[in-house]
């Protein structure tokens, strides 16, 4: 079992650049009612959060230009904006050059921070597509590139391809109850300074019912959801990325920061 010193910081870089996000930011899929959603994120980004992750294909664009209503209400400078392409844009610069255009057309902004594929096209050699989406940061479309979906040996290909940007971030499922980039992914990207940022964290809230999660829970006096989140953010180059739309929901995770878990109990956590 490999070891991971515990991060107590609750800003974590991003990537090697210099630039910090907070712990934790707020995921966009399957927003069920948009208008209860806004207060929601507006909240969090006042409230110690900074950073929201979405994409092209989240609700058709739906999701995107749910962030250009609160990016208007909240602050282009108050928020750090990940957005993601789907794979089948990357066969050509002109077809990435469009797909962002149209991207920042529905966000609502001149630029993005952070840009993802969204998975690896099958079809493209790892090199050619990574090549071909450098033209987003080339033309000043975002702060910095990144991938999503990138196994171990896909990130040192893509780390391996960049000419003109460094990949700074890979977004994969990760939670206490899916440990699968503990063997080798996350090992490499904390070597090499790659954030990740951990989707579907919650796994849908089911790490709420997992009883030995209750049991340290009750411990600490914290909730699952927020031992849950604790877990991975204790992690170094670790973000999470929770989704809410309720606001009671959003103050259990705004409070999963500011405190961590004691060794013993992440051993017993990476064992489950
Ligand atoms: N790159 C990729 O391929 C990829 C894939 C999947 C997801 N993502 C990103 O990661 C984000 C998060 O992942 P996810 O949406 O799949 O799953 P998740 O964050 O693990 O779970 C979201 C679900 O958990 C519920 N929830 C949130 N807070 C809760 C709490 N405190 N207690 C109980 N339940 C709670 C939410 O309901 P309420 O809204 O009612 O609170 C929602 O139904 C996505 O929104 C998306 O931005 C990326």
């Amino acid at each position: 079992m490999v070891r991971f010193p515990i991060d107590y910081n609750d800003w974590k870089e991003v990537g090697r650049t210099g630039e910090k996000i907070t712990a934790i930011g707020l995921g966009t899929w399957a927003i069920r009612d948009y208008g209860k959603a806004f207060d929601v994120y507006v909240y969090g980004l006042k409230n110690g959060l900074n950073h929201v992750d979405t994409a092209e294909m989240y609700d058709n664009g739906l999701a995107e230009e749910f962030i250009s209503r609160v990016v208007r209400e909240v602050g282009r400078d108050s928020i750090f904006i990940t957005t993601k392409m789907m794979p089948q844009h990357l066969v050509s610069r002109n077809k990435v050059l469009r797909a962002a255009r149209n991207a920042l057309n529905r966000l609502g902004v001149s630029y993005v921070d952070l840009f993802l594929i969204h998975w690896p096209n099958p079809n493209l050699s790892i090199s050619i597509q990574v090549k071909n989406f450098e033209a987003v940061f080339e033309a000043g479309y975002t702060r910095f590139i990144g991938v999503s979906n990138f196994d171990r040996w896909e990130l040192e290909e893509a780390l391996n391809s960049t000419s003109k940007a460094e990949v700074v971030v890979n977004q994969v499922h990760y939670s206490v109850l899916n440990k699968s980039i503990e063997r080798d992914l996350l090992p490499y990207a904390i070597r090499e300074g790659v954030t990740i940022q951990a989707y579907t964290p919650l796994e849908k809230g089911s790490v709420a019912r997992h009883p030995i999660i209750r049991d340290i829970a009750r411990k600490y006096d914290k909730t699952p959801v927020q031992i849950a989140l604790n877990y991975l953010i204790s992690r170094p180059r670790v973000v999470a990325i929770p989704k809410t739309e309720n606001i009671d929901h959003l103050k259990e995770i705004i409070s999963s920061m500011n405190w961590r878990l004691r060794e013993e109990d992440i051993e017993v956590l990476e064992k489950i």
